[in-house]
């Protein structure tokens, strides 16, 4: 009998209490035993959950350890009537305990193929922990760094978010869920626009045409489908006035029949029961009632299904069809797993003993954070002479909150601290604290001081403490608090070079950092190895090449900015622009402070000689464009090459510039190498009024540089 007539068999014997239970997901806690420590990463509440429930619920949340899942488990099927096994599910988003650096930090990377080693060791480490999903990737599209999750995501452009939502569910997933038990299924989130929020303040509304939603929005999560990802989580924020977690346009008919999505769709934490704050049910009855019509499979953390869907489906409210669809998913998700054959799947002390933060591991998040800090500034003060007398000073100094707001089991203990990490290169080195994060004393300033006078060069280590960033840590003045920009006015009276390194999980305000330092690094939360990686680079023991996935705009006032935007019908730097009457502040530039692709290296790279292979492009045919790069300086170094390319006139306003490609070349003091991209016309293709996606003919222009400002333009024109 196939796998899927037994699951169907087992349906059938389930009663209609059993077949909600597969519904409900709880927290740890709820489970006899299992103790308190299961991860809460929300409005926790009395959910009036009874012992039934419990016996016959799907999921559990938060849980991990090899022995805490294993005993769960084990209670749990000796409990269950059917014996079926639970699913834990958990956040493990950027490492399990080795925690790498956040999601923005590696999306400045470029590095799809270190970005899916993160997510496959952090795949081995959680799932030797007993995990058997995770809710990641996070794959929002982000343009306002005012809001707190953007550190969660790759970035603001929708190829490169969608390269990577491949690159990590296909390091999450593995090839085969089945037999390799070492990694975990992937549910990819927060579907859908979650980062649209207006004002940049989480949870708020998102207002934006079905168009919009299609062009930027939706492409990282489809690519996240594309390649298998077994599970979506829903967001919660509106969709056109309809809350995502009771949206069955967006789930019904655009996941499951346009996408053909057959997988586990999972709200948000709370966000069923939210339906009535939204304004769209007026109690949990109702609540549970558009969730389950609108597709939602488990409800994270709220009780409505457990409460109504019972009475529902007796009063024919709800057809029962619906509910075994759904029951059917997560059985099949379980089947997939193993867990019919194997309950406890990876869950191994002894294998946790030997994986988890493992040197290999360690030294993969040290790599992917060097790859990750991106040069802002260098007056030529970095790499720094290791004879040199350093002062390293600042909240971060010596801080172990490196590993971001979404590390939950990472160890802040076990993370290198900028401090520890210098301290392995040099031998003169000095600490003050300087100022907290938002507080500075006289004393701390006056210590500063007296240890900046005795150091040939300043290390400031400033930026915002993980609670500033993260879930619900949304900023609207997005400057470095007043206590470290005063420090860093301290610090110039000194007369000595500073270099700032910053440590933060959005674009900041750089008003009284950019000025005031020779050289800023922007390190993110640099993860577990974040002090040694950002030693290295510090010293030139390896060379910058990070590139922003995210503009830093020149002030919050200037939000939302982003480098793929229209051009408008009064552009300031038309030809013929008028002085006044055109798309333009009066008080500060249109431009970021710093654009996409944006990341300077200890090295320079000269580009030139740029062609076209053909000035016409058929249809069904391809075009090259190619351009020669030299490293004139005297390290060698990584250079992140870039191709955009501009649809001149479309049936819709097109952007500026959309990236299309890219490819990092090394490059040796003195080498030159030729860079290729290939142009089809697959890549011109958009949404149009009418919603079809497809290309026009006419006149594009190909760029290609080394960020998204600094391009050269070649035109070609699509013809069939
Ligand atoms: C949180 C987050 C979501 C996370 C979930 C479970 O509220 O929005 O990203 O996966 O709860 O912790």
């Amino acid at each position: 009998m196939s796998k899927q007539h037994q699951l169907e068999e087992l349906l059938q014997q389930m009663t209609l209490d059993e077949k909600i239970g597969q519904l409900i997901q709880l927290a740890t806690p709820f489970f006899k035993g299992a103790g308190n420590d299961g991860q809460i990463t929300g409005p926790m509440e009395e959910m009036g959950i009874s012992e039934e429930t419990v016996r016959n619920s799907g999921s559990v949340l938060g849980a991990a350890g090899a022995n805490q899942t294993i005993h769960i488990q084990k209670t749990h099927l000796e409990e269950n009537r059917l014996h079926i096994p639970l699913l834990f599910m958990a956040d493990v988003v950027h490492g399990y305990k080795t925690i790498f650096p956040v999601p923005l930090a590696v999306g400045c990377s470029w590095n799809l193929e270190l970005a899916e080693r993160s997510a496959e060791i952090a795949a081995k480490e959680a799932a030797v922990s007993g995990i058997h999903v995770t809710f990641a990737p996070m794959v929002d599209l982000v343009r306002d760094p005012r809001w707190g999750r953007v550190m969660e995501s790759t970035g603001e452009d929708p190829y490169l978010n969608s390269q990577f939502s491949r690159a990590l569910v296909r390091g999450f997933q593995g090839s085969n869920l089945k037999n390799d038990t070492l990694s975990v299924a992937a549910c990819v989130k927060h579907f859908a626009g979650y980062g649209a929020a207006e004002g940049g303040r989480d949870y708020n509304t998102v207002n934006m045409s079905e168009r919009q939603l299609r062009e930027s929005y939706l492409p990282a999560y489809k690519a996240a489908l594309d390649e298998g990802c077994e599970m979506v989580m829903t967001a919660f924020n509106t969709i056109d006035g309809v809350p995502a977690t009771g949206n069955e346009w967006l789930m019904r008919e655009l996941l499951r029949s346009e996408w053909g999505f057959n997988g586990v769709l999972i709200s948000d934490w709370g966000a069923v029961k939210e339906l009535i704050p939204h304004g769209i049910a007026e109690n949990e009855k109702e609540a549970a009632s558009k969730a389950l019509r609108a597709g939602v499979d488990i409800e994270m953390m709220t009780a409505c299904y457990d409460r109504y869907l019972k009475e529902l489906i007796e009063e024919g409210v709800v057809e029962e069809c619906i509910l075994d669809e759904a029951v059917m998913r997560i059985l099949t998700l379980k089947e997939k797993l193993g867990l019919f054959d194997n309950p406890y799947r990876g869950a191994s002390e002894r294998l946790e003993k030997e994986v988890i933060m493992c040197e290999e591991h360690r030294r993969q998040a040290r790599e992917l954070a060097e790859k990750s800090c991106v040069l802002l500034k260098n007056n030529g003060i970095l790499p720094l002479d290791k004879e040199k007398r350093v002062a390293v000073i600042g909240p971060f100094a010596n801080s172990d909150d490196i590993l971001g707001p979404w590390s939950w089991l990472g160890d802040r203990k076990q993370a290198v601290t900028l401090y520890n990490g210098m301290q392995k290169n040099s031998a003169h080195l000095t600490f003050a604290q300087g100022c907290e994060i938002e507080r500075v004393t006289k004393e701390q300033l006056k210590e500063a001081i007296r240890v900046a006078e005795q150091a040939d060069v300043v290390v400031l280590a400033l930026g915002e403490h993980s609670e500033m960033s993260g879930e619900a840590g949304c900023r609207a003045d997005i400057q470095l608090p007043l206590a470290q920009l005063e420090l860093i006015k301290e610090m110039q009276k000194i007369k000595r070079p500073i270099v700032t390194v910053l440590f933060n999980g959005r674009p900041l305000d750089l008003h009284g950092v950019m000025e005031e330092s020779d050289a800023i690094l922007e390190a993110w939360y640099p993860g577990t190895e974040g002090g040694a990686a950002i030693a290295n680079l510090l010293f030139g023991m390896c060379t910058p090449s990070g590139k922003l996935t995210m503009s830093f705009p020149y002030s919050a006032g200037q939000i939302p900015v982003y480098y793929n935007a229209f051009n408008t019908g009064r552009p300031k730097d038309a030809p013929d622009a008028q002085e006044r009457y055109v798309s333009q502040y009066l008080d500060i530039p249109n431009e970021p402070l710093l654009p996409f692709g944006f990341g300077l290296s200890y090295t320079t790279f000269r580009y030139r000689n740029g062609t076209l292979s053909e000035q016409k492009l058929k249809k069904g045919e391809t075009i090259s464009l190619s351009v020669e790069i030299t490293n004139i300086g005297e390290r060698e170094g990584d250079e992140i090459v870039q191709l955009y390319i501009r649809d001149v006139s479309g049936d819709v306003v097109r952007p500026l510039k959309e990236l299309k490609g890219f490819k990092t070349i090394h490059l040796q003091p003195g080498e030159t190498k030729t860079v290729s991209f290939t142009i089809s016309e697959e890549q011109l293709r958009y949404y149009h009024r009418n919603l079809q996606f497809k290309s026009d003919n006419g006149a594009f222009i190909a760029y290609v540089g080394g960020n998204s400002q600094q391009v050269e333009g070649f035109y070609f024109e699509l013809i069939d």
